[in-house]
């Protein structure tokens, strides 16, 4: 396992690797690594020959007022994970060698347009182009590779698949399903944020799911009806504030009326300052 910071020794290792026939996965990240990173990287070490595992948290993702300062930073821990789970290396730039003029002086940003405005950023509207931005930049780095990506922020996913089908990346985007605590909370990063209150009372965004996937098992297909169920399971906790529960398309993230098989429902809810998402299709097989 090597750490690598700078962005030319990243290319000609990764170049080297692909010149002798190799294929190349990367699994990019923010670090603060948990089991969902550890099933990534288990994913691409299954699917490529050498795995590289990049850790930046982003500024250009996050808004002022957001939690850039506090996100969790954990580098020893990250590149032991990676290193436990089969990567072959960790790229850990820092600011200035992602932004050499500083973050304020990126005047090139990729944007896709129509998907990023709507849901998460409603609330966040500049989050999908910092997104955007960094990865395009992470993947033209990486050059040819397979890049795997959660279905836990599947709107990040849909977006980023939309980035790379538009501008031809040679990049085979790979969605990987979301991992769950125990009692059913998706794993993020930000959970440490959460007080032990907020964190037993967060299992309403999967329980809310369950209810959803439940009702459209027993015929529901009505949007409202399966939106007001979720609301209910989601007030269930005192201090969930819920941004958003939205069934939609899930190529468009166009809200559908009636459900259907393969709408995905789309949860959003704060806790205190800790904004937690989660998500899921719907699937008459698992309706049965
Ligand atoms: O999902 C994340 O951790 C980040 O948004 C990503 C894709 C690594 C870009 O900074």
């Amino acid at each position: 396992m090597r750490v690598i910071e700078t962005i030319p020794e990243l290319r000609s290792e990764l170049d080297a690797i692909r010149a002798t026939g190799r294929s190349v996965g990367v699994v990019p990240t923010m670090g603060a690594l948990h089991a969902g990173h550890a099933s990534l990287v288990d994913q691409a070490v299954a699917g490529c020959d050498a795995v590289v595992v990049t850790v930046f948290v982003n500024p250009l993702q996050f808004a002022a007022g957001e939690d850039l300062g506090s996100y969790p930073r954990s580098l020893d821990s990250d590149v032991r994970l990676a290193g436990d789970h089969g990567a072959a290396l960790v790229f850990a730039p820092d600011e200035a060698e992602m932004y050499p003029r500083g973050r304020e002086a990126v005047l090139t940003q990729v944007r896709v347009e129509g998907l990023s405005n709507r849901w998460e950023g409603a609330s966040r509207p500049t989050h999908f182009a910092g997104v955007c931005t960094v990865v395009a930049k992470l993947l033209h780095i990486v050059g040819p590779c397979r890049a795997f990506f959660g279905e836990k922020d599947f709107q990040q996913l849909t977006i980023i698949r939309a980035m790379v089908a538009d501008l031809s990346f040679p990049v085979e985007v790979v969605g990987c399903p979301t991992i769950r605590e125990p009692d059913g909370l998706a794993m993020s990063s930000r959970n440490v944020h959460l007080s032990a209150s907020h964190r037993a009372q967060a299992t309403v965004l999967s329980q809310a799911l369950v209810a959803v996937a439940g009702a459209y098992a027993t015929g529901e297909r009505d949007v409202s009806e399966l939106v007001r169920i979720a609301m209910e399971r989601i007030a269930a906790a005192p201090d969930a504030e819920p941004d958003y529960v939205a069934i939609v398309d899930p190529t468009t993230l166009d809200p559908v009326t009636m459900a259907q098989d393969d709408s995905r429902v789309l949860v959003a809810v704060r806790f205190g300052s800790t904004r937690l998402l989660d998500n899921a299709p719907i699937r008459s097989e698992d309706a049965a």
